[in-house]
């Protein structure tokens, strides 16, 4: 089916590789990250905007689809006050708005929208974030479900394994007289794809991937704990509070008090063993977070190597390896053990996580890529989705 779109807040394309696929041509993208525009524009060859608050609106072309997945804002409840009847205003979401309803006083709205957000759109702000939206484009003309559909590429027909559920609002404009689909898809059990048995991982990976020796070591001494220990603890480890009550931070909250006093137990019946292994490692002079573990895999893996590992504030996380946790633009990359070696997620099977093709041309600047590819949209869900909106 041959249809035009408008690809706002586009990052890297994660919304024009599914629509383009399903016959879609982009006539207009906006990006403001000019890293993310360079390999937009390399994998799409057209002009990309850059701000969207400065664009004259004359100059966006008519589309039969709107896209974008955009930063999540607070409404100010000031631009209420102050008679402006706009509570939108400063937030971005006020130019998706801005451009659909020049389309809508022009006598040509736009037909379609399909707009992606974190699942946390949906309670922001005690709901009045969501409620504004659907309000705004129910004001517009468009026919929006009252619920939100919430959606991870591990509820696709051919699972992914990582787990990112984002919402998906979608709504028809009612001058087109047709009936809003009701999108729906089976919630998939989360461990229906697995990490290692999928065509993510690459075969050959070069060097710079892989772990430096001081974290293997970290890992080694966490699974030698592991290895001592008759369980798989089902609550975070932390070592730093071992040695109550000499560590016993003043006025933490209740939760926190209950995992110290949990671990002071553990501590006591392990004493023996840890007082051993702790000298082995000198892990009573690592740093705090170091010193912490979050085994997230109840009974389903038995050792570390068989996880998929995050090095995190909260100390080193451990998931199953059909769990990738949410990729996001931060420098906690996964880390998988492959091949006899510990490496990080490479670029490419991040973006195979994402659903991104293997023809799609990743920018040479690592850093910049991993952030890239946990902005993005899953390409697959997107085209779940709009393969449905279009049938109408
Ligand atoms: C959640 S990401 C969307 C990623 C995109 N859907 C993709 O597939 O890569 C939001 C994007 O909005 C961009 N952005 C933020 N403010 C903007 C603005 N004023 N004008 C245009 N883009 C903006 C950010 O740089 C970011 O890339």
């Amino acid at each position: 089916m041959a249809f035009t779109f408008i690809d706002l807040f586009s990052g890297i394309g994660g919304f024009h590789i599914a629509l383009k696929k399903l016959g879609g041509e982009c006539v207009f993208a906006s990006e403001i990250d000019q890293n993310a525009v360079e390999v937009y524009k390399n994998n799409f060859q057209m002009e990309v905007h850059g701000d969207i608050t400065k664009i004259d609106l004359n100059k966006i072309p008519y589309a039969d689809l709107l896209a974008g997945g955009f930063p999540c804002q607070s409404f100010s409840k000031a631009g209420l006050q102050n008679g402006f009847n706009d509570n939108t205003k400063g937030t971005l979401f006020f130019n998706i708005k801005e451009i659909l309803s020049h389309f809508v006083n022009n006598h040509k709205p736009i037909k379609y929208v399909l707009l992606e957000n974190v699942k946390n759109l949906t309670t922001h702000d005690k709901q009045d974030t969501w409620n504004t939206i659907i309000r705004i484009l129910k004001e517009l003309g468009y026919i929006i479900h009252d619920y939100p559909m919430i959606m991870s590429p591990t509820d696709l027909e051919i699972p992914i394994p990582q787990s990112r559920d984002r919402v998906y609002i979608y709504g028809i404009h009612e001058s087109y007289n047709v009936k809003l689909p009701n999108i729906e898809f089976t919630k998939k059990n989360k461990n229906n794809s697995n990490l290692f048995d999928s065509n993510i991982l690459e075969i050959e990976v070069d060097q710079q991937y892989n772990l430096d020796d001081n974290k293997v070591k970290l890992i080694e001494m966490w699974q030698e704990f592991l290895d001592n220990i008759e369980f798989k603890p089902s609550f975070p480890v932390w070592g730093n509070y071992f040695h109550y009550p000499s560590n016993n931070p003043e006025q933490a909250p209740e939760w926190k008090l209950r995992i110290i006093s949990r671990n002071q137990e553990f501590y006591q019946e392990y004493k023996t063993y840890i007082d051993k292994w702790a000298q082995k490692y000198d892990f009573w002079n690592l740093k705090p977070t170091f010193q912490k573990l979050e085994w997230q895999c109840q009974e389903d893996c038995t050792r570390l190597n068989e996880t998929i590992l995050q090095f995190r504030p909260s100390g080193l996380r451990a998931k199953r390896p059909t769990f990738i946790p949410a990729l996001v633009a931060i420098s906690q990359i996964p880390i998988i053990y492959y091949q006899n070696n510990y490496r990080k997620l490479t670029p490419r099977e991040c973006a195979r996580l994402q659903s991104f093709p293997d023809s799609f041309k990743i920018s040479n600047i690592d850093t910049q890529a991993y952030k890239q590819f946990g902005n993005t949209v899953n390409v697959g869900v997107v085209e779940y989705i709009a393969k449905r909106l279009l049938e109408v």
